[in-house]
């Protein structure tokens, strides 16, 4: 892969907690506007990985260069406005307010800096307040919730505030969106759907990286995998590589016989 052709470049990169190490020299690029999955068993490190990334942590060592930008130091905030969006294993939206204003949160995220100028001016604020709601819209039709604008969120089926979220995470624009287990406990119906939400992100030209287990799924809709296992990097590949791959096939017999995965 060439350098024109990564948008994500993580080198080395470790966490540990007391003793843990969730995330252990672990190096791997992404390729622009491609899908690739990231999986390992439970407790592998997939969603420290994702905190790493988006700034939710700090890693002890190594680097991340989103783009010519180093991020490994920034804040969530900045790493959010440089093009990392993502949405979390634990839906995170706020249940008393509709799809709608969901959306609107993530919009008047980006507009942080000029919220107290847009207080005292207020013609300018209907204004963006009159953008805002139309780019929201725009982001619940990108996910097929058009009708569900004014629902509350808490109203909502398990899938349809998973696609919430990927809206909301849609509204900074980011050039990589990172989804922690977006088919999972899905009403096997809705599947198909998200798949194809998925594919057409990546055809208007985002790159996903997306935490799953079902290898179903994966041999469907990734077109790269990347394993990890106890914070390790140990294969990636074509789904069909790493379907064969005898250390992915030890990782996850091995759990089972533990009765862990
Ligand atoms: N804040 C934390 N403090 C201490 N240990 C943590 C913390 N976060 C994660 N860990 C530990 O790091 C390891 C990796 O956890 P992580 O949540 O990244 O795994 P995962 O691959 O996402 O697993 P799952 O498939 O179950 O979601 C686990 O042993 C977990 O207990
Ligand atoms: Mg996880």
């Amino acid at each position: 892969m060439s350098e024109a052709q990564t948008i994500l470049s993580v080198s080395a990169l470790s966490k540990s907690f007391d003793g843990v190490k969730p995330v252990e020299g672990v190096s791997f690029r992404l390729q622009n506007s491609r899908i690739t999955a990231l999986i390992g068993p439970n407790g592998a490190g997939k969603t420290t990985m994702f905190n790493l990334l988006t700034g939710f942590l700090r890693a002890d060592d190594g680097d991340i260069h989103l783009g010519g930008h180093r991020i490994n130091r920034l804040s969530p905030y900045r790493i959010a406005r440089l093009g990392i969006g993502r949405t979390f294993q634990n839906i995170r939206l706020f249940p008393q307010m509709s799809a709608l204003e969901n959306v609107l949160l993530g919009l008047k995220y980006e507009r942080g800096e000029s919220f107290w100028a847009a207080l005292w001016q207020s013609k300018a604020m209907k204004t963006e307040e009159r953008e805002n709601t139309d780019k929201a819209v725009e982001l619940l039709k990108m996910v097929g919730l058009t009708a569900k604008r004014d629902e509350l969120a808490g109203n909502l089926s398990y899938g349809q505030r998973k696609l919430l979220e990927i809206a909301r995470a849609l509204a900074l624009q980011p050039k990589l969106l990172l989804l922690d287990e977006p088919i999972a406990g899905l009403f096997p119906g809705m599947i198909p759907e998200m798949k194809r939400i998925l594919r057409e992100l990546r055809d208007s030209g985002r790159t996903i990286l997306f935490i799953e287990h079902d290898m179903r799924t994966l041999m469907d809709l990734a077109e790269w995998i990347i394993v990890l296992n106890y914070g390790k990097k140990i294969a990636e590949g074509t789904p069909k590589q790493i379907q064969q791959n005898e250390a992915v096939i030890t990782a996850y017999l091995g759990r089972r016989r533990q009765g862990v995965a």
